[in-house]
């Protein structure tokens, strides 16, 4: 029921600060970037602002404060988190008159596209992270888990609220602390109304390189031969060609 109502009300604003260099092209050194959403269901609002692509702060409409994503933000900036409230209390009002207003479907939900991968390089027993990066999703309805070997884990993880993607969909990050084994299979299990049964999106250490680099030294080598082989082949035509006495070249007065 609850679905059918969504319509999600979303002001994005874009601040260019550009530079005009000595020729005619404009481009954009700096990009802020804010974005507010207010909808029907959980969460039921978003308040988040981006520097240059980095989270700058988002204010937690549930403890009605400002989180801070660099703690060097928060001290050169401030933002008062009790300002952006009513703004939120007003788009959840205009939210609610407009879908009694109006008999609007609902867009078609769009399914993230998910991906797994570790922060740094992996190195067994060496302490790491796990980011499950699900984007260009619509609307920001989601249930995101984590699995070892089958099993929820809930320990360790983290996430980021819901941040502005492409074309008006959102993207988000989910991140689980792990020490890799060579046993442990993870996988990040996603819920959404785009898809049609919950995805798993799976990770487990690879082998240690070696067949990578076995491949790659192949590939060297069969490069240096046919190098080789096209020397020899150039060679013999210039040879063929100096000896046929049709090179202009060697074209005496005789
Ligand atoms: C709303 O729209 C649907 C289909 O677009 C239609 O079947 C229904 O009768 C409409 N309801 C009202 C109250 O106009
Ligand atoms: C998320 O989980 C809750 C509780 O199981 C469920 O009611 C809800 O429909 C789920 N959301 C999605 C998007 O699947």
């Amino acid at each position: 029921m609850f679905q059918s109502k969504a319509e999600v009300l979303r002001a994005s604003f874009l601040a260019f600060l550009l530079s005009l260099p000595g020729s005619a092209a404009i481009t954009a050194d700096h990009v802020a970037m804010y974005d507010i959403f207010a909808q029907m269901q959980t969460p039921s609002g978003d308040c988040m602002y981006e520097f240059d692509s980095d989270e700058q702060f988002y204010v937690d409409l549930d403890r009605e404060e400002t989180v801070w994503g660099l703690s060097e933000f928060s001290t050169v900036y401030g933002f008062d988190a009790q300002g952006a409230l009513p703004y939120i209390a007003r788009l959840k009002s205009n939210l609610r008159a407009l879908i009694q207003r109006h008999n609007i479907t609902q867009v078609p939900s769009e399914p993230p596209e998910v991906t797994v991968f570790p922060k740094n390089p992996v190195e067994l027993g060496q302490p790491n992270v796990l980011i499950c990066h699900l984007d260009r999703f619509f609307p920001p309805v989601l249930n995101v888990t984590w699995l070892r070997n089958g099993k929820l884990v809930t320990e360790g993880t983290s996430e980021t609220v819901f941040l502005p993607s492409t074309e008006l969909r959102f993207h988000k990050f989910h991140y689980l602390t792990f020490v890799p084994t060579a046993e442990d299979v993870y996988d990040c299990r996603v819920e959404h109304w785009g898809l049609d049964q919950p995805s798993l999106t799976h990770w487990e250490m690879q082998e240690p390189l070696q067949a990578a680099e076995t491949m790659e030294t192949v590939v060297c080598v069969l490069g240096l031969v046919v190098g080789l082989v096209g020397i020899v082949i150039g060679s013999v035509f210039i040879v063929r060609a100096l000896h046929s006495g049709h090179d202009p070249r060697i074209q005496g007065p005789l």
